[in-house]
């Protein structure tokens, strides 16, 4: 890749041309798109275990027929998001066998076990409100498949988002012990939807280049900061308590300063070691070899009608 290419692409992007499938484009650039969207995909599909977990034991009627739709959406969305990464020339079942031989990564935040009916509340509230922040300024990346298919999902992430806080505001104001169960739920959700956001910005890798190539528009720490910022508010409203004493606002820098976030946890789970890694590529593993009968018989019947219209 000469620099003059290099340059008239980086001329593109400052222009905030879109750039698509069939654009000439570096080969850095491709492979970040690649491995992002394909990370982001697989959270999708991984993000229905769980939330799958609870359709059976949701409370009622209504609560089942949301939570069913939501988990519904999640494997949409990985759909879209695979097609989006396929049109870089990499196929499904490459990004597939990545992620079960474990060289593909998927969030960390899905390692972790929904032990309540109040998770399911939590997950929504934050874990959808932590992909929200970050997708949000992802229908602006300059890879026009990926920016279109995130409109989509944005949308649907914010029904998703609100179905979660209604859940929790809906235990936040009844007896104690539902009270007392989404309290729970929430500290153990509260730092690890802080580590979805990524590493901080001085230890991540990607970052720069992908700011410079408009993938990202914000870095990890400055969503983080307004993830945190647009959230304590609401636990405030909830009568809920966040899990760090160290939580207070900061009127210099006209946000709230927090703890410290445990990065050894974070990089332990995002190795593979976290509770759930194991149970969630089992589950991923078996799906795709008891699917491996309907891929093969897609495949014979579409060369099938191929061959009966070249006949
Ligand atoms: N979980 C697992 N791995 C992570 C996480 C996380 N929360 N955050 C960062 N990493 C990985 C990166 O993938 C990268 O590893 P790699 O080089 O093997 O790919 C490494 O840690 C270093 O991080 P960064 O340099 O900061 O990586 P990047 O620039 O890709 O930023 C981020 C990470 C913010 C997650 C980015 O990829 C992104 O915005 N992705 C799209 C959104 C997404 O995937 N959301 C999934 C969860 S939301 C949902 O599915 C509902």
């Amino acid at each position: 890749e000469t620099q003059d290419f290099l340059d008239a692409f980086q001329k593109r992007i400052d222009a905030e041309e879109k750039i698509e499938p069939n654009d000439d484009m570096p080969e850095g650039y491709r492979r970040t798109l690649v491995r992002q969207i394909g990370q982001h995909a697989h959270s999708e599909i991984v993000g229905m275990l769980p939330e799958g977990n609870w359709i059976t034991r949701a409370p009622s009627l209504r609560r089942k027929a949301a939570l069913l739709a939501k988990v519904q959406d999640e494997g949409g969305h990985g759909l879209y998001l695979y097609s989006a990464a396929e049109t870089l020339g990499v196929s499904r079942e490459e990004m597939t066998e990545e992620l079960l031989s474990g060289k593909a990564k998927y969030s960390s935040i899905f390692n972790y076990p929904t032990l309540s009916w109040a998770d399911m509340g939590i997950v929504g509230w934050l874990v959808d409100g932590a992909a929200i922040m970050n997708q949000i300024p992802l229908c602006r990346c300059s890879y026009g498949p990926y920016a279109r298919a995130m409109i989509r999902v944005c949308k649907e992430e914010s029904f998703h988002q609100r179905q979660g806080y209604e859940i929790v505001m809906f235990l936040a104001r009844g007896t104690d012990a539902q009270r007392e169960m989404v309290q729970d739920a929430l500290n153990r959700w509260w730092w690890p939807s802080l580590m979805m956001f990524g590493p901080h910005d001085a230890d991540s890798a990607h970052s720069e280049q992908s700011m410079e190539w408009k993938i990202k528009r914000f870095s990890n720490d400055a969503l983080r900061q307004k993830f945190i910022d647009a959230t304590v508010p609401q636990a405030e409203f909830l009568g809920l308590t966040l899990p760090d004493p160290d939580l207070k606002w900061n009127a210099e820098k006209g946000g709230y300063d927090h703890g410290e976030i445990d990065w050894d946890e974070f990089w332990r789970v995002v190795k593979g070691h976290g509770v759930m890694n194991r149970d969630r590529i089992k589950a991923r593993k078996k799906a795709w070899d008891d699917g491996a009968w309907v891929r093969e018989a897609a495949l014979a019947h579409a060369e099938k009608r191929e061959a009966r219209k070249q006949a």
